[in-house]
């Protein structure tokens, strides 16, 4: 028997009595979701400003895509990769298309898209590159997040993500972000056989590298003979103003990694993309996942994406992007509290005059909900705005006020 829940504290305790504590979200329980809005179980109405965590880029609850949902969970919903299935071809040739590469590894999570790239990468260096056993290196950047796997944290630098959880995988070698002449020094070493980067990163707090940056890395990745994988878990799927955030500097990474918004937040679907000749390197029975390329899935990702095409959310990102930062610039310039303000297309953050262990972007969140906008700090002192990108100027504007009001008040108070 499922409890009917009357009120938000009635949830929130039932979650602290049964639930492991991994979390410290804002208290808040949502039970209704369509386009921008949220509604709590009290049927107050916010605004949303964080698409869980960019994984809801077309908006809560699309039609189009709960229709493909529906369509197919009354068809198919799994048959697991011991046999093929009527949906799985349809969707790689849909999506290796869209984005330009020969062939796509479907997964589940964002962590495991990370985790299938790190051992396709491995694999390619001893099977094509001809890396000694064992020897194969990845180099990371500091700040980088990547989910929660052991092979994920082990390339972590936030202790709270990494303390206590060891021992950690080998062959990881971590640099600072958007230092070139680091990589450089790095891809000296022979055995390198992949350099995996956020092209911004957003779980540090929305960190954009200098421009040019990631295409010289490229370049230089090409040169030593080292794959470039660009995990666009975060910045995929038009969030920053383009399909993935590599575009803006006009080059395509050896291995693309997509989650999140791939299914428009209705089911954990990820993915890699990469062309044959790294691709190829993983032979049947060396991979795999129960769910992955699962008929649902693929229904929902094909729809996911075809919404991103029609309703042109790149360039609704892109061009909304520029006034969000022109709003916040304002603010930046009229109030003592907000410091900074960056981002690319409808992925920013504002960097609030505190240090990074304040409480302060926790409060000024707290109080950014009692005026009806969700949004979630990264840091002590960094708030990131990530609104869906199905989002109107006009709504965009209303939004603004509610931060801009929000910062003042709290400035004065
Ligand atoms: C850049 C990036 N990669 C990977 C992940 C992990 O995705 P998931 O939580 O679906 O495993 C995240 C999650 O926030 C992310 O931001």
């Amino acid at each position: 028997m499922t409890e009917h829940i009357t009120s938000s504290q009635e949830a929130i305790t039932l979650e602290d009595k049964y639930g492991a504590h991994n979390y410290h979200p804002l208290p808040v329980v949502l039970a209704k979701g369509e386009g921008i809005f949220l509604w709590d179980v009290e049927g107050k109405k916010y605004y949303d400003f964080l698409s869980a965590y960019s994984a809801v880029n077309q908006g809560h609850c699309h039609p189009r895509i709960l229709n493909a949902l529906q369509e197919q969970a009354q068809k198919l919903t799994l048959t697991s990769r011991a046999f093929h299935n009527d949906v799985l071809g349809p969707y790689e040739k849909f999506i290796t298309e869209l984005f330009g590469y020969d062939k796509v590894l479907p997964m589940n999570t964002g962590v495991e898209g990370g985790e299938t790239a790190v051992k396709l990468c491995r694999k390619w260096a001893y099977t094509v590159k001809g890396v000694p056993d064992n020897q194969a290196k990845i180099i990371f950047v500091n700040g980088n997040f990547w989910g929660r796997t052991l092979a994920a944290i082990s390339s972590s630098t936030d202790p709270q993500s990494k303390g206590g959880f060891g021992p950690y995988m080998p062959g990881y070698e971590l640099i600072p972000y958007n230092d070139y002449a680091a990589l450089e020094q790095a891809l000296e070493d022979p055995n390198v056989a992949g350099f995996m980067v956020e092209p911004i990163q957003g779980e540090a707090g929305v960190v954009v590298p200098d421009e040019g940056y990631l295409k010289k890395a490229y370049e230089l990745c090409k040169k030593k003979n080292v794959l470039f994988i660009a995990d666009e878990v975060q910045t995929g799927i038009a969030r920053t103003g383009k399909l993935f955030a590599c575009q803006h500097e006009g080059f395509r990474p050896d291995i693309l990694i997509l989650g999140k918004a791939l299914s428009g937040g209705v089911m954990p679907v990820s993915a890699i993309l990469a062309d044959d000749e790294v691709m190829l390197s993983i032979k049947p029975g060396e991979h795999g996942s129960t769910f992955g390329g699962n008929p649902l899935a693929c229904a929902v990702a094909m729809a996911a994406l075809q919404v991103v095409e029609d309703e042109k959310l790149s360039e609704n990102a892109e061009a909304l992007g520029q006034v969000f930062r022109q709003r916040m610039q304002q603010l930046v310039e009229k109030s003592d509290l907000v410091t900074l303000v960056r981002g690319k297309g409808l992925l920013n953050a504002i960097v609030i005059n505190d240090s990074e262990d304040s409480d302060t972007a926790w409060n000024i969140c707290m109080q950014l909900k009692e005026n009806g906008l969700l949004a979630k700090p990264t840091h002590g002192n960094i708030i990131r705005f990530a609104p869906p990108l199905v989002i109107t100027e006009e709504q965009l504007h209303a939004c603004c006020d509610i931060i801009d009001s929000t910062i003042m008040n709290y400035a004065v108070s």
